[in-house]
């Protein structure tokens, strides 16, 4: 079917018992057994939860994998895919990421005996430089968390599977809607949930959708065995969410662009980062690898006092970590969401103190280019 169709009805057929419509939140611990070994498929719930497998179909469907597991925040996602690497091996990882991913990265999996390299995935020569034989994982990002940066998912993939290693894309930015990287050659794909596919700033959640059986069968006994599931009302959120997300991503994309074309022309900025604006540097592969150039929009106002000022000032757009709600937030990333990265790091990768980040909502746009000028003013 089609991508709206399958947004509605992938994985979301009526429940058989009564004929609901809206699959239940089935809120139980566990299920009575008819008999010793003897279940109707399903034992404890930490191991598998009717309302959690329904949007885990769902999202496989829109995904385009062999399955998907849910886990209970995207990081729990993150750290669950992570385990496919193991002491002595190396991954590869965009240098501009989502400030957890590199915290993770850095504070935690690095003590296990995993190295790390930080790239900039947008230059596919670097990373070919980075590769080597005992690289396991490639984590890909596009766009990048705050600066908006692509990664050639088709190209990258090639150089990663010549020596093995898995690519993983987190498309937490883009949504299935807009992108979908396991047609252009990943291995894995996942979202924090908590984004645009919830969609409503009301779940937090993550998913990991691979490509193989075996992957997927390794995703969830890591998910059964570590224990960080997605939650049976957090699941009916992101599958309720998801039934609107076409038209959702459609309102955020008109705004985006609109938004991002006013500041683009805006005296106050210095720099807009948006990959629908023709200066963006992978502008012509953001034509080519996505349906659209989503919401998400950074800018630089010079400084810290211009955008502390800028940010005290808005009205309508909300001051607030995370993204992709139907409500426009704006947020500082320097001191905000890659709070966990160095400064001298930070500002080398373009995070600057005066960096701004907005997810563009789908309410009226005159509305939001009124609070963003009145702010300016
Ligand atoms: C791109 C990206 N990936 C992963 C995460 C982590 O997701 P969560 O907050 O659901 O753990 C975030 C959170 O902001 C994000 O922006």
């Amino acid at each position: 079917m089609g991508f709206s169709t399958d947004c509605i009805h992938a994985g979301n057929e009526p429940e058989p018992a009564t004929g609901s419509v809206s699959f239940p939140i089935y809120q139980t611990s566990t299920y009575v057994q008819e008999g010793l070994g003897q279940n109707r498929g399903f034992d404890y719930a930490r191991t598998v939860n009717p309302t959690r497998s329904r949007l885990e179909e769902n999202l496989t469907v829109l995904e385009g994998g062999a399955g998907a597991k849910a886990f209970a925040s995207g990081m729990a996602a993150i750290t669950a895919i992570s385990t496919f690497v193991k002491q002595g091996e190396h991954v590869v990882c965009s240098n501009m990421t989502y400030g957890g991913t590199y915290r993770y990265y850095t504070k935690i999996l690095a003590r296990y005996g995993v190295t790390f390299d930080f790239v900039d995935t947008s230059d596919p020569a670097a990373v070919e430089r980075a590769i080597r034989p005992e690289t396991r994982m490639l984590h890909l990002e596009s766009p990048t968390n705050p600066t908006m940066r692509l990664a050639d998912i088709a190209r990258l993939s090639e150089l990663a599977h010549r020596v093995g290693a898995i690519v993983v894309v987190d498309n937490t930015f883009a949504s299935p809607y807009l992108q979908q990287p396991l047609s252009l050659g990943a291995d894995i794909v996942m979202h924090s949930t908590t984004k645009f596919l919830g969609g409503h700033s009301d779940t937090v959640g993550g998913v990991a959708i691979a490509k193989t059986k075996e992957h997927v069968e390794w995703l969830g006994f890591v998910q059964n065995s570590s224990g960080a599931i997605l939650s049976p009302m957090d699941s009916f959120l992101v599958l309720r969410g998801i039934k609107t997300l076409v038209v959702r991503m459609e309102r955020h994309e008109e705004n985006g662009r609109k938004v991002a074309e006013h500041l683009a022309k805006h005296p106050k900025i210095k720099q807009v980062h948006y990959p629908g604006l023709p200066s963006h540097p992978e502008h012509a592969l953001a034509k080519k690898q996505m349906r659209g150039f989503g919401a998400m929009i950074s800018f630089d106002l010079g400084s810290l006092e211009a955008a502390g000022a800028f940010l005290a000032k808005v009205r309508l757009c909300s001051l607030g970590e995370s993204l992709g709600g139907v409500e426009t937030l704006i947020s500082h990333p320097a001191s905000m969401t890659h709070g966990s990265i160095p400064e001298e790091e930070r500002n080398r990768l373009g995070v600057t103190p005066g960096l701004v980040r907005i997810s563009v909502g789908i309410e009226d746009a005159a509305d939001i280019l009124a609070d963003l000028d009145q702010a300016f003013a």
